[in-house]
């Protein structure tokens, strides 16, 4: 048996026990036997979730891309690495070896030097899912600089937060993006940020859509000349395993976005190892994750974990329904991909198109089914199941975040049973616990609680940028010397957990993380705006829509509603991104506040679902006569 890769339920769960016995032993041995290093480790692990500290492999020390680019090329030299199928499925798809992996993220390292750039600093990376954005995030790590990629979705506004937030001093982007059969201008969104950013010294743009745009003088330069000139040899920069590897932002429930450090080391060696063993990965396997590397789907289980184990990972640039529903099964037959990972939104989506969008492609070479990002309903998992899988390829449910850096909670395919909505069992390693309202761990099953983890992993994030007291109260103050995920969970009569949803003030729509207080606080920006409060109800395709509730200024009243809520949505997609505008804005004269004046979002959530038959006591409240009111003015 080898530890690496599981093979059936009982080797998961005897690899399991002694994962959880034994957890130094037993990360030792993983990482002792399957990376390069450097430098050998002085220490497995040290913890204290109650600073908190974790440290994994000190002493030891590695280059990520050694692990994923160098160390292949022996052997895997002329296998396919990046496999990029662009946006217009008449473009020919690129088959990027190892080889040219290695040649391209060597030369995009020595452009990142040349602009300056040395270990430990921050750059932004802005790009479309080309293959410069994968060559732009290895390249970084070859160096030792810390990526932080954002999403090329996210507005100016957005954009400018994350790069002054962690200091970027050069930032990575196009001349814009493909989407379907439209483009957009990133290029332009970088200038405009760039006007709150006077430390960035240089931007880097990559032409991909020919567009026509400004180039400040001195500032920005293309790229593509400098690749061309630059050397494609590029030492390694030798890391510290505890050094960080990346910056990753996701929403908070408050405040601005939090910028997740992730280490590189240990998160190397559990973003591998979950790949190999969820995915079940086989030599020659052609896996795809629709993902887009801007979130950590992408970090992990496009760039990172495939590479790690030699894969060959499928890189898409365009969406779903471009130039047809078909699109995706398209890509399968093409490329005869075996594993195949995306997001209930999709599944969602594409579900409600004609069958004929599915039927007229052959699946046959598909292994494995994943979904991520938010609670897959028992209808999506059937018609995934059902139509995608022909009820032979396992869905892995997976559950992770952000903040985990890895796959958590999941079936292992072909050995733990499914069970449609329910992420099943934890990964090895991983130590779930239940939580009730008084802080105490439920420990039978058939229970309901808050989800927490009680011992730590090698991926989890370390630290926010510049925050570690918020990275504590977020984290770890809710139950003493546990990470509290924010996700509500059950445990089965067997032990499956399923995930239920958040239970803070995040909302999760279409997959995105949105917190409700950046959302508030955009609406509140409007000059006619007094105040706001925003709740999420159930979407048939994006899981959940957002529901604003809007208290107008006096002289705003007398407006044109239709016209408001415009200029409200444009707000929010300037201020963080066409994801986060509003399915539904109710203008109200009040919201249902608490005696000591906290919104009652419970309230606002249940009339938003239309579902006001149980709004438990309103006669406590401040304002007991608005519930009617509202009610009233949306007809429930
Ligand atoms: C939710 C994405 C149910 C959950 C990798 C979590 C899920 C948040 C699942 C993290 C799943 C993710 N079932 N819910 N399989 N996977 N979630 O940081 O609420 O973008 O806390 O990471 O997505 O989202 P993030």
């Amino acid at each position: 048996m080898s530890n690496y890769h599981i093979k059936n339920l009982e080797e998961y769960f005897q690899i399991y026990r002694k994962s959880v016995r034994d957890p130094e032993g037993f990360w030792e041995e993983i990482a002792e036997e399957h990376f390069l290093w450097r430098k050998r480790w002085d220490r497995v692990l040290s913890w204290d979730f109650t600073k908190p500290e974790v440290k994994w492999f000190e002493g030891a020390q590695l280059n990520i891309t050694e692990n994923c680019i160098d160390r292949h090329l022996a052997i895997r030299g002329n296998k396919t690495a990046i496999l990029f199928e662009p946006n217009d499925p008449n473009e020919v798809a690129q088959h990027i070896t190892y080889k040219q992996l290695h040649t391209q993220v060597n030369k995009m390292a020595n452009v990142l030097k040349g602009q300056g750039i040395q270990k430990g600093d921050r750059v932004c990376i802005y790009l479309p899912m080309i293959p410069e954005l994968a060559y732009a995030v290895l390249a970084c790590a070859r160096i030792g600089a810390v990526h932080s990629v954002v999403f090329a979705g996210f507005s100016s506004v957005a954009l400018a937060t994350r790069i002054n937030d962690c200091n970027a001093a050069v930032v990575l982007t196009a001349d814009g993006s493909f989407r379907g059969n439209k483009s957009i201008d990133l290029k332009g969104i970088v200038d405009k940020a760039l006007e709150d950013c006077p430390q960035v010294k240089s931007v880097l743009v990559a032409e991909r859509v020919g567009n026509n745009i400004q180039m400040v003088e001195g500032r920005d330069h293309f790229m593509a000349p400098l690749v061309q000139a630059a050397s494609a040899e590029c030492q390694v920069e030798v890391m510290n395993a505890e050094d960080p590897l990346f910056i990753l932002y996701t929403s908070g429930s408050t405040g601005k976005p939090k910028g997740m450090v992730h280490s590189c080391a240990g998160y190397m060696i559990y973003a591998a190892y979950t790949f190999k063993n969820i995915f079940q990965y086989q030599e020659n396997d052609v896996y795809w994750c629709t993902a887009d590397i801007g979130w950590i789907t992408g970090h992990s289980y496009i760039v990172y974990g495939p590479l790690a184990n030699g894969a060959t990972t499928v890189m898409f640039e365009g969406v779903p329904s471009y130039p047809d529903f078909g699109r995706f099964w398209q890509i399968v037959e093409k490329h005869k991909v075996n594993q195949f990972y995306t997001a209930p939104t999709a599944i969602r989506a594409l579900a409600k198109e004609k069958i004929d969008f599915v039927d007229q492609y052959d699946l046959s070479s598909l292994k494995v089914l994943g979904t991520v990002g938010e609670p897959i309903n028992e209808e999506a998992w059937h018609w995934y199941n059902d139509h995608i899988g022909k009820k032979e390829s396992p869905i892995v449910d997976t559950w992770w975040q952000t903040e985990t850096g890895g796959i958590m909670i999941s079936p292992i395919p072909y050995s733990t049973p499914t069970k449609p909505t329910f992420a099943t069992l934890p990964f090895i390693g991983i130590q779930p616990a239940l939580m009730d309202e008084n802080g105490q761990e439920l420990q039978a099953n058939q229970v309901d609680g808050r989800l927490c983890i009680k011992f730590p992993w090698p991926s989890m994030a370390r630290t926010i940028w510049g925050d570690h007291d918020r990275y504590r109260d977020t984290y770890f103050s809710a139950y003493p010397k546990m990470y509290f995920t924010g996700d509500g969970a059950s445990r089965d009569a067997v032990g499956y957990y399923r995930i239920t949803g958040r239970v803070d003030d995040v909302i999760i729509v279409s997959g995105h993380n949105l917190g409700t207080a950046p959302i508030e606080d955009a609406i509140n920006e409007h000059q006619g705006v007094a105040e706001s409060a925003i709740v999420g109800f159930p979407h048939d395709i994006k899981g959940n829509a957002l529901f604003g509730y809007v208290i107008l200024k006096d002289d705003a009243l007398n407006r044109d509603s239709d016209s408001l809520r415009t200029e409200i949505n444009s707000l929010i997609a300037d201020k963080i991104g066409p994801i986060a505008k509003l399915d539904n804005i109710a203008f109200v004269p009040g919201l249902p506040k608490t005696r000591s004046g906290k919104i009652m979002r419970r309230i606002l959530r249940k009339i938003a679902q239309k579902d006001v038959s149980n709004l438990g006591d309103t006669s406590t409240l401040l304002n007991p006569d608005v519930v009617d009111q509202i009610r009233k003015i949306i007809g429930v």
